[in-house]
């Protein structure tokens, strides 16, 4: 049987903290602060969408949670500013373990695919800029559903998707609502724990496996697949 892989994309994949160095530009000493703020709101606005089932995609949540960051810290950028903001937003760079980590993967015959919140076009976009684009034997995306994770129903859209069942197929996250989404519609996860500080949710739900960098990936999940 063939082990797959679902990998998240922002915050796993992909460094939202990347758009720092331009924000240090337009808020100063703040752009840490409101970096968080503004990935915590966009999250929040997804799950929220979710819920409500008023579906608008992954970027206008984006949008909308800059748009309320700049209220929240009394920072009112321009127009041009916040466009210039989100064009950074959309080629975001990979963290630095990455490619190192797929390589072992996908040499290793695990099916790699993204799976996110972003809209399929965006994540085109994103990846190949980062260029981890051609590990991927595809990309799938909760806009299919108009939803957002942690909806069950996304992760069993992937499993269609993927043609994977739950038990030969993986997500890898370092979100712990997504982790926990994962494990509750009955795939496996690994949480990828980048800071010692990275607080898991007490819900005794726990990953599969918790790993501090990509390139251990490999043999965890090696050892976690009996075929
Ligand atoms: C993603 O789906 C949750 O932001 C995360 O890419």
């Amino acid at each position: 049987m063939t082990t797959t892989l679902a990998f998240d994309v922002y915050g796993t994949l992909i460094d939202t903290q990347g758009v720092n160095i331009a924000l240090q530009k337009l808020v100063g000493d703040k752009a840490m602060d409101f970096s968080c703020t503004w990935r915590d709101k966009q999250l929040e606005y997804s799950f929220r969408r979710g819920l409500m089932q008023n579906y608008e995609t992954f970027a206008v949540c984006t949008r909308q949670a800059l748009d309320y960051t700049c209220v929240y810290y009394k920072t009112p950028l321009t127009a041009d500013q916040k466009t210039d903001l989100l064009s950074i937003y959309r080629v975001l760079p990979a963290f630095e373990d990455v490619k190192a980590g797929l390589t072992q993967l996908k040499a290793a015959g695990f099916h790699l695919y993204a799976f996110s919140n972003g809209a399929a076009d965006a994540l085109e976009i994103l990846l190949s800029a980062a260029g981890i684009r051609d590990f991927f034997l595809g990309i799938v995306s909760v806009d299919d559903l108009k939803s957002f994770k942690p909806n069950p129903g996304v992760y069993s859209h992937f499993l269609r998707k993927s043609k994977a069942t739950g038990n030969s197929a993986w997500l890898i996250s370092s979100n712990p609502f997504d982790v926990i989404g994962a494990i509750s519609a009955g795939m496996n996860s690994a949480w990828i724990r980048r800071s010692p500080d990275a607080i898991f949710d007490p819900w005794g739900i726990d990953p599969t496996i918790t790993v501090y960098s990509f390139t251990e990936l490999n043999k965890k999940i090696t050892e976690q697949s009996p075929w």
